[in-house]
């Protein structure tokens, strides 16, 4: 192979993340969750994230997520060091850039379904209207344009789950990490969550990033990474 051909053939990097550390104060001293995690994604991959509880998944996700900052450790999205970004500027890119799923859906109880999904668009700055229409085939991808005026508190568990994947993809993030997306559902509506990643990622070509005990996912993804005493390895 030349040079082009082992280009052409390598996956373009999304994220890379370096040697990251990070501890919490706890009433019985220091605990060092993360003692040099690394740990790189690629384009349109779906990779899994195993891991005992409270080995460090939620930790792990909100550092490459941009939620929380690592002690120390670089993380590089595209050459851009997030580190780096001030308060407005990493919350624009985040934004923009990254979508993040949790295990409860964290959906504003105040706003419906439909406006839910349209937050991203509108703190990019996107006219309602435009927001709205797009907002609305997100719901129809998910299966769900026929409960775009529902509140949060009038959606099934598994419902607002598909609406807080939704308004992940908004801004077509490069990278969406979900933290157990399917941790408080019953078995088959975590599958049919499930079915709907791997279907959003033929669709969108989206990295998705998912700490999962689910065993049908782990059937069906072969890429794997193990968090374990603070450090990242392939268990693929
Ligand atoms: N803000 C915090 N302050 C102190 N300790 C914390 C904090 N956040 C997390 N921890 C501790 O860090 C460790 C890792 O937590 P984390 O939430 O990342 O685990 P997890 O792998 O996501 O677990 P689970 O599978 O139960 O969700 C846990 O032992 C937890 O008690
Ligand atoms: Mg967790």
């Amino acid at each position: 192979m030349n040079n082009d051909e082992i280009k052409k053939n390598t996956k373009k990097n999304i994220v890379k993340a370096e040697k990251i550390n990070k501890s919490f104060q706890s009433g019985h001293g220091v605990l060092e969750v993360l003692k040099g995690a690394s740990i790189e994604l690629h384009e349109g991959e779906i990779v899994l994230l195993l891991g005992a509880s409270g080995s460090g998944k939620s930790t792990l996700l909100h550092i490459l997520g941009t939620l929380d900052k690592p002690d120390s450790g670089s993380i590089l999205y595209d050459e851009v060091d997030v580190n780096a970004l001030k308060h407005n500027a990493l919350a624009k890119f985040r934004n923009e850039k990254i979508g993040f799923v949790y295990q409860f859906h964290h959906l504003l109880p105040d706003f419906n379904a439909l406006e839910n999904v349209m937050l991203p668009g509108l703190i990019m700055g996107l006219p309602r209207e435009n927001a709205a229409e797009k907002a609305l085939e997100l719901l129809k991808a998910v299966g769900l344009e026929d409960r775009d005026t529902h509140k949060p508190n009038q959606l099934s568990g598994g419902e607002a789950q598909r609406v807080a994947v939704a308004r992940a993809l908004f801004n077509k993030p490069k990278v969406v990490y979900a933290d157990e997306p399917t941790g408080n559902l019953d078995n088959k509506t975590g599958t049919a969550l499930l079915e709907l990643f791997l279907e959003l990622n033929e669709r969108f070509g989206q990295t998705f990033f998912i700490a999962t005990h689910n065993e049908r996912l782990m059937e069906q993804i072969k890429l794997r990474y193990l968090i374990k005493d603070g450090i990242i390895t392939n268990n693929s």
